[in-house]
């Protein structure tokens, strides 16, 4: 056995005894899946645009057996998600609280989807943070939709099983997110980003090429909650939806930089800078998925400063801390830095030379404790391979 087999059977042992303590029987499967950062393309999955992130090596485990009823039972080994059932012919969206509307969303979307699903018992793990925009819903839903699929037999591909994910997260959780985290969750693989299109799903690997080029991509996650089920999400989601109707067309991605002079008269001033983030995002996705082909990583810096600002001026997602965090990154070795993921809070990641890493962390660390506010967690994150069976 390779030392990588052993790192795969070791968690999924653990868990594995977890569950038979808990259900007094072995789960028939153990299933893991990711996290994910993304590198750049924020806010362009739901306007049918383009996205470039990468599953991370955080990811969330769970052992799974099917049952021979239609009840489903539900635990975690965090100490403050409380254990849930429910019976899936009687199952209604309404009824799904906390963490386990994912598990629950997921079972009722596979339903929807024609998927026959038993009763099953589920123990879930995971050590992707929670709330840190890291997409822990995703790694949650991605994990479940897998084990389903293959209990099941349903034989659901990586795509379908990912919107399964994106449906769950929308109709039961409640949260009018895109497809992008799902996708990174199902199809990342080791070492590359996914560059995946949102208007016709197709997807590929690109290599990313950091550890040839030295440099680590380090997660800043500032502690600062976000929640997409409420508020500013929806509310920008809505203004590219007014934007479009306003330009004539069906979506944002219909507009291109040729597009924004125009706009710009026809629009009021701030859904004018919502399009535009949304269109120069679109092209600094496709740029850095090119450059990544051909200079490499050391090349993109400047790409994800200019989306920062982009998020930071235009679609005014970002926070003090984000920017607080992308700043002091950025002026102490990293080669760029910008927020990630849905905003208003959450986590940023930098690009830094291995040599430079120390030294950006802790100006990082000084900068928050200089304002007074509560430290940040720093770590290095790896790009990892999608959703698998252990
Ligand atoms: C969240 C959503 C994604 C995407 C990003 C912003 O992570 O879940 O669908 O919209 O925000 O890019």
């Amino acid at each position: 056995m390779t030392t990588t087999d052993t790192t795969r059977t070791g968690p999924a042992d653990a868990l594995a005894g977890a569950f038979a303590g808990l259900f007094g029987r072995h789960p028939d499967g153990v299933w893991q899946a990711p996290g994910r950062v993304n590198l750049i393309g924020e806010h362009t999955d739901y306007n049918e645009g383009l996205v470039l992130p990468f599953a991370i090596n955080r990811s969330t485990t769970v052992a799974v057996a099917a049952r021979d009823d239609r009840t489903v039972r539900l635990a975690s080994g965090f100490p403050d998600a409380e254990p849930a059932e429910f019976d899936l012919d009687t199952f209604t969206p309404d009824q799904a609280a906390g963490w386990s509307a994912y598990p629950a969303g997921v079972a009722w979307e596979l339903e929807r989807a024609g998927v026959t699903v038993p009763g099953f018992d589920l123990f879930v793990s995971s050590d992707v943070p929670v709330g840190a925009g890291l997409s822990s819903s995703a790694a949650l839903e991605c994990a479940v939709a897998l084990a389903l699929s293959d209990l099941t037999g349903a034989g659901l591909g990586r795509a379908e099983l990912a919107d399964i994910g994106r449906r769950a997260e929308n109709n039961v959780v409640g949260a009018p997110t895109g497809i992008m985290d799902q996708s990174a969750s199902m199809l990342g693989t080791k070492d590359c980003a996914v560059y995946l299109d949102c208007r016709d799903l197709s997807s590929r690997p690109v290599p990313l090429g950091l550890e040839e080029a030295g440099l680590l991509c380090l997660v800043i996650d500032t502690k600062v909650s976000h929640a997409h089920a409420s508020g500013g999400y929806a509310e920008r989601r809505a203004s590219c939806v007014r934007g479009a109707r306003a330009m004539g067309v069906g979506t944002l991605r219909d507009l291109g930089a040729a597009d924004l002079p125009s706009a710009e008269r026809i629009l009021d001033e701030k859904t004018f800078r919502r399009v535009r983030h949304i269109v120069t995002e679109n092209a600094r996705v496709a740029r850095t998925a090119e450059l990544l082909g051909t200079l490499g990583p050391l090349a993109i810096g400047e790409l994800l400063d200019a989306s920062h600002r982009s998020m930071r001026d235009d679609f005014e997602i970002s926070c003090p801390e984000l920017n607080l965090a992308v700043d002091a990154a950025r002026t102490n070795g990293a080669i760029g830095a910008r927020m990630t993921g849905g905003g208003f809070g959450g986590s940023a990641i930098a690009l830094v030379p291995v040599n430079d890493a120390d030294r950006a962390r802790s100006a990082v660390l000084a900068g928050f404790a200089a304002r007074g506010l509560p430290a940040p967690d720093v770590f290095a994150v790896l790009p990892a391979e999608g959703a698998r069976r252990l």
